[in-house]
């Protein structure tokens, strides 16, 4: 029998689900999902030696604990650009979610709001932003290689109520996906990026076609210059190109490596961190890649995130049950975070720092 719990009280929930810890969801979702589809959302790019070692580097860090601080005011919530959260965490953009659950992105926005996480829209989404949205998000876009098509996307996106958009810079081609390819991964009839289908012009195909056309900085500046909301650079990897974003008019940058689905052999974004918060020390940077636990978001805060965000694991639990699922991961990871948070004798979100961290 299915179990049904209130979203914002999934921690009641009575059965197993919520045991469940973010690295088993993996399991869990292969034995539900069609073996194509997870080998797309799973794999990463080449050996993927990136996707590896995104989730080992957090746990290469020692955490330093300090004992018997007072602990009044505790709090775990935390300001980024246009939203207030309950914990730093957001569930990262991630394409076509209707390949998980009938809801897609629906059920993943609301599931975030319940858990008060923040969610990033992908604008390859599978659910018109107007059905998708629970409330502010965040939008993610690829700068197109007609401005009037990413005017369009950006345009959608703010009368839905996005209040950032995140510019993905790392991926002006895709990367190769040896598990995605073998398997034979292609979208099922149903499931389609809709708001690709109504813009002014076509999505450009083919690898040539795509370099021709790639986005540079200027474009992305372009872009802030016009835009209403304050604008991120996902996908940064060094302190130069952390640097170029925010001189193009971002308000402030997502270290990311795309979850090691584009270039395989990029270091992992907990190795690459601290030298890009040292580069840019007042501005939000934000960080994705291998963050399967509450201790590891704090190891991300310790590095010099403001936030994390989480990808395949909200994917997996969308698959597995829906919005119940995804409610269900974040409450457990928001559990772990605030567990952690204690146990460090941090009081709030702001102290924790590189302290944290045994060097
Ligand atoms: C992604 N990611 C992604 N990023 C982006 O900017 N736009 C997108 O449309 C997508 N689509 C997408 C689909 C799937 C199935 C996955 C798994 C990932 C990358 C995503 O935002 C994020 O950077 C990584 O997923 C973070 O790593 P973890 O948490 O998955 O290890
Ligand atoms: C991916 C692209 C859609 O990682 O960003 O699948």
């Amino acid at each position: 029998m299915k179990t049904v719990a209130r979203l914002d009280d999934i921690a009641n929930r009575p059965d197993k689900f919520m045991s469940l810890t973010l690295f088993e969801l993996e399991a869990k979702a292969r034995s539900v999902l069609a073996e194509p589809s997870f080998a797309y959302i799973s794999g990463g790019a080449g050996q993927e030696r990136t996707l590896r070692a995104n989730t080992e580097a957090w746990g290469q860090r020692s955490l330093r604990p300090r004992l018997m601080q007072s602990m009044d005011g505790f709090s775990t919530g935390v300001r980024v650009p246009g939203l207030s959260l309950q914990f730093p965490c957001l569930i990262a953009p991630m394409a076509v979610q209707r390949l998980a659950c009938p809801e897609g992105e629906a059920a993943m926005a609301r599931a975030a709001a319940s858990q008060g996480a923040g969610f990033v829209l992908s604008c390859q989404t599978s659910v018109p932003p107007e059905q998708a949205a629970a409330g502010a998000f965040w939008f993610q876009l690829y700068l197109q290689p007609d401005p009037q098509a990413t005017r369009a996307l950006a345009a959608r996106a703010l009368a839905a109520g996005a209040v950032a958009f995140v510019v993905t810079v790392d991926a002006p081609v895709n990367g190769v996906r040896n598990r995605e390819i073998a398997s034979g991964f292609r979208l099922p009839e149903d499931v389609r990026q809709v708001m690709f289908h109504d813009l002014p012009t076509p999505p450009v195909a083919g690898i040539e076609g795509l370099l021709a056309r790639a986005p540079v900085w200027a474009d992305l500046a372009a872009l802030c210059a016009e835009s209403p909301v304050p604008v991120l650079a996902k996908g940064v990897m060094t302190a130069e190109d952390a640097t170029l974003a925010i001189g193009a008019g971002c308000v402030g940058v997502i270290v990311s490596n795309h979850g090691g689905r584009v270039l395989d052999g990029l270091p992992a974004t907990a190795e690459v961190l601290p030298a890009i918060r040292a580069a840019l020390p007042d501005v939000p940077v934000l960080v994705d890649g291998g963050i399967r636990s509450g201790e590891d978001i704090l190891v991300a805060l310790a590095l010099g995130a403001d936030a994390a965000l989480l990808g395949r694991p909200a994917y997996y639990a969308l698959a597995c049950e829906g919005a119940q699922g995804v409610a269900a991961c974040l409450r457990r990871l928001r559990d772990e975070f605030t567990v952690a948070m204690s146990l460090m004798g941090r009081r709030t979100v702001a102290e924790i720092g590189p302290d944290c961290l045994f060097t």
